[in-house]
């Protein structure tokens, strides 16, 4: 049988309009409208395009946003004020710095600038302590959105060997500390798996999910498979494509033709995680603007 696809897209929808309900529910009520500021730095490509995604996702459901695009040469004290001037101001509950930063900036430092409360990336060192001993926080938005797409599929994780490939700060260490808490949809066994494994496929045959984020176009392929395993794809890689018009298209880290005859389920590239990572962003904004006003409000 071949894999069910699970429609990150679709899904990202429901939520989306789950979250404009609230958003409207917020400004109605107590006149509050979630403020998202976006930080973008340099001229990266595929970083401008998910800024542009992230914005267009604020605009359709109703959140106030602020792109401040800030040039390559851009300093760090520069960068530093900007975000302690968002910090202060009341009309912006979030803050995202998008990454990677030019090398000459410390992207550590710039993160541990936004206050916790507004770090709706969940990258701050105190959200990312919280995220390790099990305490409510901002969770990072691409393996929120891996959670959250599981949890709405029904695929239960409690005993599964999940193996992730990759050992990000964004996705690979935050994943393995969200799918180990002791909860539903988590509660699984976790092994990541990173470069200096000597035989990756020893790792990958285990798992009964998969989670792939390497950053390298069609890494995955189904010899790496067990069969039946559940796979997601994280990558969302450019590679050259002389049949398009922008002269690329946009791969995964799977090999879908071939990994799909293999697992039960998989995610598309795109229509996957990406529009779940968005659709994570707006929830944790949302969260973010309720923790000011310190409304009630179930999502
Ligand atoms: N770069 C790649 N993914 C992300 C993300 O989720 N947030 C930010 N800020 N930068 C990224």
């Amino acid at each position: 049988m071949p894999a069910l696809i699970l429609d990150g897209k679709k899904i990202a929808e429901e939520i989306k309009r789950e979250i404009k309900a609230e958003t409207d529910k917020l400004k109605s009520q107590y006149g509050i409208i979630p403020g998202l500021a976006f930080i973008l730095v340099g001229n990266n490509p595929a970083s401008e395009s998910y800024v542009k995604m992230k914005n267009k996702a604020c605009n359709e459901i109703g959140f106030f946003s602020i792109t401040e695009k800030l040039p390559d040469k851009t300093e760090q004290d520069f960068l530093t004020d900007l975000i302690n001037k968002y910090n202060r101001d009341p009309l912006i509950h979030g803050i995202l710095v998008q990454l990677p930063l030019p090398e000459h900036l410390n992207s550590d430092k710039i993160i541990e600038v936004i206050d916790p409360r507004k770090d709706v990336d969940g990258f701050h060192p105190i959200n990312v302590g919280k995220l390790v001993i099990g305490l409510d926080c901002f969770k990072p938005c691409t393996p929120a959105g891996i959670q959250e797409l599981l949890k709405r599929y029904g695929i239960k994780t409690t005993g599964k060997h999940i193996v992730i490939l990759g050992r990000s700060n964004i996705v690979g260490k935050p994943a393995a500390n969200i799918f180990l808490q002791k909860e539903n949809f988590a509660n699984a066994i976790v092994t990541i798996v990173h470069s200096a494994a000597d035989d990756i496929i020893k790792y990958t045959r285990q798992a009964d999910i998969l989670i792939c984020a390497t950053g390298k176009a069609e890494f995955v392929n189904s010899d790496m498979i067990k069969k039946d395993a559940i796979v997601i794809d994280v990558g969302i890689n450019r590679i050259p494509d002389s049949k398009s018009k922008s002269g690329y298209k946009i791969v995964g880290d799977v090999d879908f033709a071939s990994v799909s005859k293999i697992a039960s389920a998989i995610t598309p590239v795109p229509g996957g995680i990406g529009p779940m990572t968005i659709a994570m962003l707006l929830s944790n904004t949302l969260k973010a603007a309720k923790n000011f006003t310190n409304a009630y409000i179930k999502i």
